[in-house]
């Protein structure tokens, strides 16, 4: 997850030329933007390159992203009725582009690297849909979920088949692992996730893993859900810095591999003070099977190329 290659030179020259949208839709360019993470800084796996938001266009939201603005949303859902208007979806042919772009990258990739395939989780895509963009507060999701709870079950179970399938296909496309981004999940009370979202992710991981790859649960801010949101499902649990890592690991269990968890701003910070943060986090998960060092959240645009080296080479035992 690196939301994105923008802290990357080679990406940004791509993106004077053609629109993030135009990048997801061609196969060859989004495969070429899938690699470049493993060119310069010899990570362990590729992320490919979409954006979870990329079905609202077939479900008829509409879909821009404004320079510095972040998604927008053409129509966004704000009445019951709309939720059950909404277009049947087959990401075999709807989204048949990003698939095309998981074979090209599987292809192109060395086979020691996997293909991380990735979908939004149904909270987080909902958040999106309602708001019709970024929010702080997700008061007018929260309201819907509220005041309309048939309707909001009918959207989440609705997403949860769209990004079950989504995810599947992509794993029979290439990718050797999923990835289910429930980022903003931690605006939520405990109780709050458990009914009205945690069947909805449960769902969509069951589908996932029908495709026989490993699933990575992740969300932001999940310290208070973490015990529920494991619960939920996935192979791997991604956590943000938020929480110590041992201490994450103990509320998800022994039996689950855990995912992060570096504070992005943490890249912008002297290399010795970085170093400090990597090591700190590598002594939490002390050896034990099941840690992939990641980040707790996306790069940040104004991170040092070489600082994301550094960590690399210090993860990998330098
Ligand atoms: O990380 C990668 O480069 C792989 C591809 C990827 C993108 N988006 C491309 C992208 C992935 C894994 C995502 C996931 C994504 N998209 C998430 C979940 C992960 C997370 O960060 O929590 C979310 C919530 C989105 C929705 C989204 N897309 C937002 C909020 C934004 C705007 C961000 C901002 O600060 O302006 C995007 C745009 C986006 N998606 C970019 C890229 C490369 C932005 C850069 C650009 O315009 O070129």
């Amino acid at each position: 997850m690196r939301q994105a290659g923008r802290y990357l030179p080679e990406y940004r020259a791509l993106r004077q030329k053609h629109s993030l949208l135009e990048l997801c839709r061609q196969p060859e360019l989004a495969a070429a933007v899938t690699l470049q993470p493993i060119e310069r800084l010899g990570v362990d796996a590729a992320i490919l390159f979409a954006d979870i938001l990329l079905p609202f266009e077939p479900l008829g939201l509409g879909l821009t992203f404004a320079a510095g603005e972040g998604p927008q949303i053409t129509r966004p859902i704000r009445a019951a009725s709309q939720v059950l208007a909404l277009p049947p979806v087959d990401p075999a042919t709807d989204l048949a582009y990003v698939l095309e772009a998981a074979r090209a990258a599987a292809r192109a990739l060395p086979s020691h690297v996997p293909l991380i395939g990735f979908a939004g989780a149904p909270f987080t895509l909902a958040s999106y849909a309602i708001e019709g963009g970024a929010t702080r507060s997700f008061t007018l999701t929260k309201r819907f979920m509220y005041a309309e709870p048939r309707a909001w079950h009918a959207l989440l179970a609705r997403l949860a088949e769209l990004v079950g399938g989504y995810l599947a296909a992509q794993a029979r496309a290439g990718a050797r692992a999923l990835q289910l981004f429930d980022s903003w999940v931690g605006c939520l009370s405990p109780a709050d996730y458990v009914t009205y979202v945690l069947p909805h992710s449960e769902r969509a991981l069951e589908l996932a893993r029908a495709a026989g790859v490993p699933a990575i649960h992740f969300g932001t801010d999940t310290a208070t859900l973490l015990a529920d949101f494991a619960r939920a499902g996935g192979d791997v649990i991604g956590v943000d810095w938020r929480i110590p890592l041992d201490v994450a690991w103990e509320r998800i269990g022994p039996g689950r591999a855990i995912q992060g968890n570096l504070d992005p701003a943490a890249l912008l910070a002297p290399a010795a003070e970085l170093e400090r943060h990597v090591r700190a986090i590598l002594a939490r998960a002390g050896g034990r099977p099941g840690h992939v060092f990641n980040l707790g959240h996306g790069v940040l645009p104004e991170t040092p190329v070489e600082a994301l080296q550094a960590v690399v080479e210090w993860v990998h035992g330098g």
